[in-house]
């Protein structure tokens, strides 16, 4: 039995993990943890579904996914890929009021993959689930339609690409085509085919919480505070918009250009402000008044252990490019067995000449 059929034929009956798929071998882990993720709340470890889970004689497994990489294809017609990606990207500049598509295409690629569980293998960018309810509706997703509208003309173009290899290059090629630094990226993103493995909504960080609520949650996506702190660097691309989270406005005054700004700002003096219509609580800059934080970003510079990371961060932007894409890159892949895959990176527009 191949990886995939093992996969089709595992039974699934409710919001846990029950079977391991490795290398084409079936295997069940010993113990198991059961999570109630609803209500953003960060997933707790409960009883074991001992009597639940018949079928592999009383434990639960984490899910591995195995990457299996577009058949013929090679780097070169992912580079095609990137390249028509990067060209949309450069012909809608004008996008969001000038700030571009990047931080939408950022935003697709990272709650693509922030749903990943690392205690049960669950959610993660593996089957591109966010066309299907309750994942494609869930609120923290308002907006990303439009993200994944902007990318159905190059799925169109290249049939043969899955949805979640899709929306992470797409990410990829945001960060690169913003002067980012290179991130690594491998192919093998599956399709699913129905809505039996999508995830609960809960599992995309809400903004309005404190340090400790952002660090379990990235802890259950497998990430340090190191690495925490470098991931929401990316508040230095896009903005919030607040018919899609209520929040409203640009971190940064480059939102088009890849940088440690996001850094150096939130260093900077900040006030209390309510948006008018939502009634959101969020920041706003003393220097200049066009510029926001949501309390989460606020929390990186009030807790010790983040706080460290923001200072070093906002002195060295060589350091953060380093730290960033190793942590994009790490996101982009949670919850999937890439093997010996060789790792690619892609080549900019810039660097092509074209
Ligand atoms: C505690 C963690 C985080 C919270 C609470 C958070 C929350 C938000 C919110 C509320 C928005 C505004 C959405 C809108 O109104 O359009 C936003 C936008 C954005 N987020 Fe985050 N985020 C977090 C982490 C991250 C991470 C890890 C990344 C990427 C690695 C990221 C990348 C972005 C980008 C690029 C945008 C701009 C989207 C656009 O311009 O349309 N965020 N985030
Ligand atoms: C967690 O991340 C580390 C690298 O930072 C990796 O070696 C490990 O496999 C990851 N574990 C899970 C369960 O994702």
């Amino acid at each position: 039995m191949t990886a995939a059929t093992l996969r089709a034929a595992a039974p699934r009956t409710g919001s846990y993990a029950k079977y391991l798929v490795f290398g084409g071998a079936a295997t069940v882990a010993a113990t198991a943890f059961y999570f109630n993720n609803n209500n953003n709340k960060v997933p707790q470890p409960q009883k074991p579904l001992k009597n639940l889970l018949p079928f592999l004689g009383g434990s639960a497994a984490k899910i591995v996914n195995t990457a299996e990489p577009e058949q013929g294809k090679t780097q070169q017609d992912f580079q095609q890929v990137y390249n028509d990606i990067a060209k949309k990207i450069e012909a809608n500049g004008d996008y969001d009021g000038g700030k571009g598509p990047y931080g939408m295409l950022v935003r697709l690629a990272w709650h693509a993959s922030g749903t990943y569980n690392q205690y049960n293998g669950q959610g993660g960018s593996y089957g591109g689930g966010m066309i299907y309810a309750p994942e494609s509706s869930d609120p923290e997703n308002a907006g990303l339609v439009m993200a994944k509208d902007f990318l159905s003309e190059i799925q169109y173009k290249y049939p043969w690409i899955s949805r979640g290899d899709l929306w992470t290059l797409g990410g990829v090629a945001a960060i690169q085509e913003a002067s980012g630094p290179k991130i690594k990226w491998r192919p093998g993103r599956v399709n699913y085919v129905d809505a039996t493995k999508i995830v609960k909504n809960g599992n995309l960080p809400d903004a309005t919480r404190d340090a400790s609520y952002v660090r379990n949650l990235f802890k259950r996506l497998n990430m340090s505070d190191q690495e925490t702190v470098a991931l929401i660097g990316a508040h230095a691309l896009g903005s919030c918009h607040e018919k899609y989270s209520g929040f409203d406005g640009p971190w940064t005054h480059s939102p088009d250009v890849f940088t440690n700004q996001f850094y150096t700002e939130l260093l900077g003096k900040w006030y209390p402000k309510v948006v008018q219509y939502s009634g959101r609580h969020q920041f706003e800059d003393e220097a200049t008044h066009s510029l926001m934080m949501l309390p989460t970003d606020m929390s990186l510079k009030e807790d010790e252990g983040f706080r460290k990371y923001v200072k070093l961060y906002a002195e060295d932007e060589q350091l953060f490019f380093k730290d960033f894409a190793a942590a994009f890159a790490k996101l982009l892949e949670g919850g999937i067995n890439f093997g010996n895959a060789p790792v690619w990176t892609f080549k900019t527009l810039e660097e092509q000449h074209l």
